[in-house]
């Protein structure tokens, strides 16, 4: 796109920010403070903080030689706080490594802490004028809308393929204000949601614009797929008293009371009066009441963990308890009592909707 830079650079002389605090300057020390500001913040939060920081440090040389907590007291409410620790290691790097002077080359400026290939390059176009590009997260919006860009920009592939964009789009001159342009379209009119592309000057020939996928590009990030998990847990009732076991303290619901957890691939009735020593005398299925079969899988309920979802499917067993002594962690509790003990949600609701077969609620809790 061979005109690119210069709609920019028009479109920012009419409408771009000329007037923004670090702005009309060349100080390295203000230009580096801002946009360390900004990398994760908006203007609008960024130009308080950034006037208290400069009437507190008013030179690079204030910040090194402030105790690092005081530069934090100063941050806070800013949030991304790596910003502030990274900014007075770089201040003091500065001093000791530069003889106090910021650095020109934006390689050399890039190996400072906290300040990235972007970053870096910003700073130097501003105060040195160098000739780098910019792929911020405005700047990387813009170019995957404007060339049709598929795939998250955050991944390798993609955002190689942004940097040699961006350096191909590089203009010859007035890189600074090109850098600026940029930033600001991305801003004001390129927004993540709701662009305005009727003020937009790449308007007629933007790609995700003509094929109506703005909404769409960038792409966000793949979601991972969350694994799933399957359990059947057994609600054993003998008369009005049901079975609950103590979960051990680590892994999901660890000391909470719940109901146990049928081994893959066990038989039902066999492994319960083994290992409960009881006898069974109906297998059903509590939402519906009606008997469990392998033709008729039983309803589950899916509960969401951080990182997966178990898919829970319980069985009701109505037992005779015989006289085996109970293992540490075993309560049989009364169901009016059950609903009031420490249980995770999804054992909760399945006691909650426990019904006979004459959908009877057999559980009323007590609040
Ligand atoms: N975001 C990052 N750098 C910026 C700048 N110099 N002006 C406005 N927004 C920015």
């Amino acid at each position: 796109m061979k005109d690119f830079a210069v709609r920019l650079i028009r479109w920012h002389q009419r409408h771009g920010r000329h007037d923004l605090p670090w702005q009309n300057t060349t100080d390295s020390y203000r230009i580096w403070l801002s946009e360390v500001m900004l990398q994760q913040t908006q203007v609008a939060t960024v130009i308080p903080y950034y006037r208290r920081f400069l009437e507190r440090f008013p030179q690079l040389a204030d910040l090194a030689a402030a105790p690092v907590d005081e530069v934090m007291a100063l941050w806070s409410g800013l949030g991304y706080y790596a910003r502030a620790r990274n900014l007075h290691a770089a201040a003091r790097a500065v001093m000791a490594q530069h003889n106090g002077i910021f650095p020109r080359d934006p390689d050399v400026i890039a190996r400072l802490p906290g300040i990235g290939r972007s970053t870096a390059n910003s700073i130097a176009t501003f105060c040195f004028g160098a000739h780098a590009p910019i792929l911020d997260g405005n700047v990387k919006r813009v170019l995957c809308r404007a060339f049709g860009i598929e795939g998250f920009p955050g991944s390798g592939t993609v955002q190689k393929r942004l940097w040699a964009l961006a350096e191909e789009l590089m203009p010859k001159r007035h890189a600074a204000i090109y850098n600026q342009a940029q930033m600001d379209l991305g801003a004001m009119v390129c927004t993540r949601s709701k662009p305005r592309c009727e003020s937009c000057p790449l308007d007629d020939i933007c790609v995700a614009r003509a094929t109506g996928r703005t909404a769409e590009l960038p792409q966000a990030k793949p979601r991972r797929e969350i694994p799933q998990r399957h359990a059947t847990l057994l609600v054993l009732l003998d008369g009005d008293r049901v079975l609950l076991e103590t979960r051990p303290p680590s892994g999901i619901w660890g000391g909470l009371l719940s109901l146990p957890e049928l081994p893959d691939g066990a038989d039902v009735q066999q492994w319960s009066e083994q290992r409960f020593a009881c006898r069974v005398i109906a297998v059903t299925c509590p939402r519906s009441g009606s008997p469990g079969t392998q033709s008729e899988p039983a309803p589950t309920l899916v509960h969401a963990f951080s990182h997966f979802r178990l898919h829970i499917t319980p069985l009701l067993l109505q037992v005779t308890r015989g006289h085996a002594a109970m293992e540490p962690g075993w309560q049989w509790l009364d169901l009016a009592e059950a609903g009031n003990a420490a249980l995770p949600a999804p054992i909760r609701r399945i006691l909650d909707t426990l019904q006979t077969s004459g959908s009877k609620p057999l559980l009323s809790r007590k609040r």
